[in-house]
């Protein structure tokens, strides 16, 4: 088995169930969120502040293409599927997992969050995006797993059931 890839919304979940099933299964870790950070050396609140969003996405592009290696797990970004070349790229892999979590969900767990330049900026409707994404991280998945009400352990678990 190659990668098993997780695509979500922001605040799915991807980083903490990523580094579960890392302890699981002693696979490598890949999150895509970090490889820019150490590619670009700037902080990805930087490099939207200093370089705008299409800049990122080249980035994000960019490292993605070093993902898929011998069992391991890659987090992505929540915008990994908005580029058609994202997505052709995850079609092509052996698993994708979409983590599905509800609008309100989300709402909660990012209630506060500052560190995240789409969360935060007032003029995107989260709601409209995270509708809009929906079918595109349905287009790239293998599996579907719903998240709401279940413990990272849980979901975690269902996943490696499908490996
Ligand atoms: C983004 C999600 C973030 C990060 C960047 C853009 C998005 O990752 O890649 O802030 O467009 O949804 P997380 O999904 O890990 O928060």
């Amino acid at each position: 088995m190659k990668s098993v890839f997780l695509v979500g919304f922001m605040g799915s979940g991807k980083t903490s169930i990523a580094k579960a099933l890392q302890t699981k299964l002693s696979w490598k870790l890949q999150d895509t969120d970090d490889m820019i950070v150490q590619e670009y050396k700037q902080s990805i609140p930087e490099i939207f502040r200093e370089r705008g969003e299409q800049v990122f996405r080249d980035y994000e592009s960019s490292v993605l293409k070093k993902t898929n290696l011998e069992q391991t797990i890659v987090a992505t970004g929540g915008g990994i599927i908005e580029r058609e070349e994202n997505r052709k790229f995850l079609k092509q892999q052996e698993m994708v997992i979409y983590l599905d979590t509800s609008w309100e969900e989300i709402n909660q767990r990012l209630s506060d969050d500052e560190t995240r330049p789409i969360w935060s900026n007032e003029n995107t409707d989260k709601k409209e995006l995270l509708k809009a994404r929906i079918s595109k991280y349905k287009e790239v998945a293998d599996f579907i797993v719903k998240t709401d009400g279940k413990s990272v352990d849980e979901i975690a678990n269902e996943i490696i059931s499908f490996i």
